[in-house]
C-alpha cells in the first residue's frame, strides 16, 4: 500500500488529500468483503490510520483499544470517548495483567520491547481471530522502521521489515497505510481526514506506552509513579507547544532528606522535553526556568517517594528522545 519513499524535507510536497483518496481506494481494495481490526491507541498515527479506515471500510472495520496499564492518565476512557463523538465505536480489551505479567522481572531495554511487542500482537492475534477478521490496520510510520533496521532500537510495531511474518507468528495480515510518512507529514494527512486538531496534533507517545519510561522493572507500582510524573510535565509545558514532554523514573535511588532530617533513599525522575520536526533528530526544549521550578514541586508534592528531579539536556543524537 503505497511505495512512496519519503525523506523528512518532503514535507510541504505531500499532497494530503491525494494521499487520503489513494490510501482510502487502497484499504478497501485489501480488505474486500472481510473484516479488518484497527489497532488505535490514541497517538497520532493509529487515530489517523483508524479515521482512513473507517472512511474506506465503515462497519467492516473493529477498532480496538487495548488498556495495557501502560497508558496515559484516563488514556483509554477519553480515546474511547472522542471516538464515539466521531461516530467510530472503540472496543476496550483489558489486557493489563497479560502485559505486567510478560513484563516481571525485565530490565533489559531491548528485552522489555520485545516481551511487550509479543503481547501486544498475541493479544491483537486472538481478537483478530475472535473477530473473524483476517487484517490488521496499523500506524507503522518511516521512522518507526528505519530506526529498527538501523539497530537503533526495536519499535514494538515493526514486524514484516525484520523479518517476522504477521500470518505465520500472530494469524492475520497487517496492513500499514502510512509507512511511508514522518511524523509531520501524519498530521497533515491527520487534518486531511478530518481528525480533531486535539488529535493530529498530540505529542507522539510510544507504543509500548510508560514501560518506556520506566528504567529497571516495569511493575505496576512503578508505572503509577511516572504517569503522574508525565501527567505534571505535560500539564506544565502545554503551553510551550513542545514536540514531546514526559518524565522517565530512574532506575536507582538518590540520598534524600525526611521531615525529620534524617536520610531518604528515594526515586528519581528525570524530566524529558525536546524540540523536534520528526523524531529523527531532536534538541532539549529551552525551558523557563519558573515553569521546571513548577514541574519539580508538583512531582515531589504528588509523588512523596521522590528525592530528586533532574532536566535532561540531550539532543538526539547522540541521545534518543526515549530512555529504552
Ligand atoms: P526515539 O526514542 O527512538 O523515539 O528517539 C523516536 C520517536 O518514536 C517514539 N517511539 C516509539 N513509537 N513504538 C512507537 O510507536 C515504539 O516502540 C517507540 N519507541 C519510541 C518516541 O516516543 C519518539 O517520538
Amino acid at each position: 500500500m503505497g511505495n512512496r519513499t519519503s525523506t523528512a524535507t518532503e514535507v510541504e510536497r505531500v499532497d494530503a488529500k491525494t494521499f487520503v483518496r489513494e490510501q482510502i481506494a487502497a484499504i478497501r481494495e485489501a480488505v474486500g468483503s472481510e473484516t479488518a481490526i484497527s489497532a488505535l491507541s490514541g497517538g497520532v498515527d493509529s487515530s489517523v490510520v483508524t479515521v482512513l479506515a473507517h472512511k474506506a471500510i465503515g462497519k467492516q472495520l473493529r477498532s480496538i483499544f487495548i488498556d495495557d496499564g501502560l497508558m496515559r492518565k484516563d488514556e483509554p476512557k477519553e480515546v474511547k470517548t472522542a471516538f464515539a463523538k466521531m461516530g467510530i465505536p472503540v472496543k476496550v480489551i483489558n489486557a493489563k495483567k497479560q502485559f505486567f505479567a510478560a513484563l516481571a522481572g525485565i530490565t533489559d531495554p531491548e528485552e522489555k520491547r520485545k516481551a511487550f511487542r509479543d503481547t501486544f500482537y498475541t493479544v491483537f492475534g486472538k481478537a483478530v481471530r475472535d473477530s473473524g477478521a483476517h487484517f490488521l490496520l496499523q500506524g507503522t510510520i518511516a521512522a518507526d522502521v528505519i530506526e529498527t533496521k538501523k539497530g537503533v532500537k526495536t519499535q514494538h510495531n515493526v514486524l514484516e521489515q525484520i523479518g517476522i511474518d504477521p500470518k505465520s507468528g500472530y494469524g492475520f495480515v497487517m496492513l500499514e497505510p502510512i509507512k511511508t510518512l514522518f511524523k509531520d507529514e501524519v498530521r497533515l494527512v491527520g487534518k486531511a481526514v478530518g481528525l480533531p486538531a486535539l488529535f493530529y496534533q498530540r505529542m507522539p507517545f510510544p507504543g509500548p506506552g510508560l514501560a518506556t519510561r520506566c528504567l529497571g522493572e516495569v511493575t505496576p507500582r512503578r508505572v503509577a509513579i511516572v504517569r503522574t510524573a508525565c501527567n505534571v510535565v505535560e500539564e506544565e509545558v502545554r503551553r510551550l507547544k513542545p514536540f514531546q514532554a514526559f518524565a522517565v523514573l530512574l532506575d536507582d535511588q538518590a540520598t534524600g532528606m525526611k521531615k525529620n532530617g534524617r536520610r531518604a533513599f528515594g526515586h528519581i525522575i528525570a524530566v524529558r522535553c525536546v524540540e523536534s520536526t520528526n523524531a529523527m533528530t531532536a534538541e532539549a526544549t529551552e525551558i523557563p526556568w519558573p515553569i521546571l521550578r513548577k514541574i519539580r514541586d508538583r512531582i515531589l508534592a504528588d509523588i512523596p517517594s521522590v528525592t530528586k528531579v533532574v532536566y535532561d539536556l540531550t539532543a538526539k543524537p547522540p541521545s534518543t528522545i526515549e530512555y529504552i
